[in-house]
């Protein structure tokens, strides 16, 4: 805890909004996705009330279940090492994207309109609406390695009509070693599941295969711990890797070749 609130501390120190910004790709990113929170009075701007609204019902719905399931509990930078009984609503609390930040990765999605996207770490599929209604047309596959975790996830899928999500029941890198034979272009990954720095960094090595010159990487948890402090100054280092947007939380990463080198703190 301690460490956060340094690291913390430091991300304010070193972050700006849009006014220190000279990339014309990260100031248009900047203000209008990341900071076009607000729903207008506009067409396009009810639009957005209206997806906000299932992104809350599909949260509330998850809430209020009371109902427990047997958990199979994949521990960072480690295999399964327990299984125990929890609360639907409760892992909908803790485990899942906040209300703000779905908002946010609904608008990247949107913005960005990636026809292919992996998420890496489901739970119950709080961030896998906010994809599939970034972009419904684009081919989702998300994964999640507990059964239980992945049934209540499908069920609460089919209930809000994302039709266009494939749930995959898979430890990662077991699912890695399947896609990695015949990598196609995945063009916005949301890395999700294992906060440890071996596996962050396995994971880009594994799926390095995949980019393409548009391709968005989101790594959560950035900041989580020393290990991922560490992990995200490797990536950023990263030959193939060109910009980069520390937001605290999220970990952008940008692979587009006309672009300098440059890597951005940037408050949300
Ligand atoms: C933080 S939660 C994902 C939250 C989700 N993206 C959201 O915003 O609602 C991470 C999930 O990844 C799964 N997970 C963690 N490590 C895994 C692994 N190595 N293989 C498969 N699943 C794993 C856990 O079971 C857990 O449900």
């Amino acid at each position: 805890m301690l460490f956060q609130i340094k690291s913390y501390l430091k991300f304010l120190w070193k972050s700006k909004n849009e006014h220190g910004v000279h990339s014309p790709f990260v100031f248009l990113l900047v203000t209008k996705c990341f900071y076009d929170s607000k729903p207008k009075p506009d067409p396009s701007g009810s639009e957005q009330a209206k997806q906000y609204l299932v992104l809350e019902n599909y949260r509330n719905s998850l809430l209020v279940n009371k109902n427990s399931i047997e958990v199979t509990d994949f521990g960072a930078g480690s295999k399964v090492f327990k299984s125990n009984k929890r609360q639907i609503a409760k892992i909908a609390k803790t485990a899942g994207i906040s209300r703000k930040r779905a908002e946010l990765l609904f608008r990247i999605t949107n913005y960005f309109q990636p026809e292919t996207i992996l998420e890496i770490g489901t739970s119950l599929g709080l961030a896998t609406a906010a994809l599939a209604l970034g972009n419904p047309k684009a081919t989702i596959t998300t994964l999640e390695g507990c059964s239980e975790t992945a049934n209540q996830c499908q069920l609460q899928l089919q209930k809000f009509n994302f039709n266009t999500v494939e749930l995959v029941v898979s430890e990662f890198s077991e699912y890695f070693e399947t896609i990695n034979h015949q990598p196609s272009t995945i063009n916005l990954i949301y890395f999700d599941g294992n906060h440890s720095k071996k596996a962050t960094l396995d994971y880009l090595e594994f799926l390095l295969p995949t980019i393409n010159n548009e391709t968005v990487w989101i790594f959560d948890d950035i900041h989580w711990s020393k290990e991922m402090e560490d992990a995200w100054e490797i990536i950023k280092k990263h030959p193939k890797v060109t910009v980069t947007i520390d937001t605290f939380q999220w970990g952008l990463v940008f692979f587009r070749r006309e672009q300098p080198k440059e890597h951005f703190v940037i408050r949300v």
